[in-house]
């Protein structure tokens, strides 16, 4: 099972300082001994960011049209993801996985803006939800730590590729909690593959709802995203469908992914009553050669 990383080399970050050793082994419980011996840090408004400049991207995109309909919504979601407060040195692996890979910065930037649009129907405004939209942007961090032959793969991955793939939400965990201590993107970086228990890495216990609506943000987004191994993106009633049957073979929270679709439909009224359709009326890509990964791997 991918629940547990023996560090082949030196875990670095942007700057240079070392986060972890070679030979250190990184488990969920570490990340949790880390986040509890992590030293408080200064933090900064998101607004200071260049996240700033770059949030209105996402917000203009196709796929998240009835998301974020109306100047109203946009505005309310701008808001949110930008009074997020974070140590200046995220803000610099921001800058550079900006730099070294703006497809997965764009992930980041839209994940956030999804998270907080679905929190903001489902709870309205609440003070948590900032740091939420925090850890939309930075669920996905540890990829910064893979290979990039690995993290840009066009094809089918190998054993090797599928275990360097399957460190990051550790290593993402790993790093945030050095800078955040407990922090919601520590829970999303470790539980934002946990499918139900059918992904990766296992859990003593499921993530809680906030968190859960970062994994499906984090994975319409990136249905809806171009990838090198499919022949396009899903557009956004294909990403839902898919959500919709992760959730009937209970691999996606489906209360959550309920929240999805009403959000989608506009956000007016219940999520609880939303039902699913039983056709599939979206846009799927001809060809897709994703890796899926599950704990079944655990014997590579
Ligand atoms: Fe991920
Ligand atoms: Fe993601």
């Amino acid at each position: 099972m991918f629940d547990r990383v023996v560090l082949a080399s030196d875990l670095v970050d942007a700057t240079g300082a070392a986060l972890a050793g070679a030979g250190e082994v990184v488990s969920v419980a570490s990340v949790h001994e880390a986040a509890r011996a992590a030293r408080p840090q200064a933090r900064v408004p998101l607004a200071r960011s260049a996240v700033a400049n770059d949030l209105h991207l996402p917000l203009a995109e196709p796929p998240f049209r009835h998301l974020f309909r109306g100047e109203e919504v946009r505005s309310a979601v701008a808001r949110v993801v930008l009074s997020a407060r974070l140590p200046p040195a995220l803000f610099e692996e921001l800058a550079a996985l900006r730099a070294a890979d703006p497809g997965r910065y764009r992930h980041a930037v839209a994940t956030a803006a999804v998270t907080a649009r679905l929190l903001m129907v489902a709870v309205g405004d609440a003070p948590a939800l900032p740091d939420l939209a925090a850890a939309g942007l930075l669920h996905d961090l540890g990829m910064r730590h893979v290979p990039p032959a690995v993290a840009r793969a066009a094809g089918a991955l190998d054993r090797e590729g599928t275990r360097a793939l399957a460190a990051h939400p550790l290593l993402g965990g790993l790093h945030l909690a050095r800078h955040l201590g407990a922090h919601p993107a520590v829970e999303a970086a470790l539980a934002h593959h946990w499918k139900s228990g059918a992904g990766y890495p296992a859990l003593a216990r499921s993530p809680s709802r906030s968190v859960e609506v970062v994994g499906v943000a984090s994975a319409f987004v990136a249905l809806t995203q171009p990838r090198p191994y499919r022949s396009c993106p899903f557009d956004a009633r294909g990403a839902a469908d898919v959500l919709i049957d992760e959730a009937r073979a209970r691999l996606a929270d489906p209360s959550t992914v309920r929240l999805l679709v009403h959000a989608l439909r506009g956000g007016s009224g219940e999520s609880r009553g939303v039902r699913f359709g039983r056709q599939r009326v979206g846009q799927a890509p001809l060809v897709n050669r994703h890796t899926p990964i599950a704990p079944t791997a655990a014997a590579l």
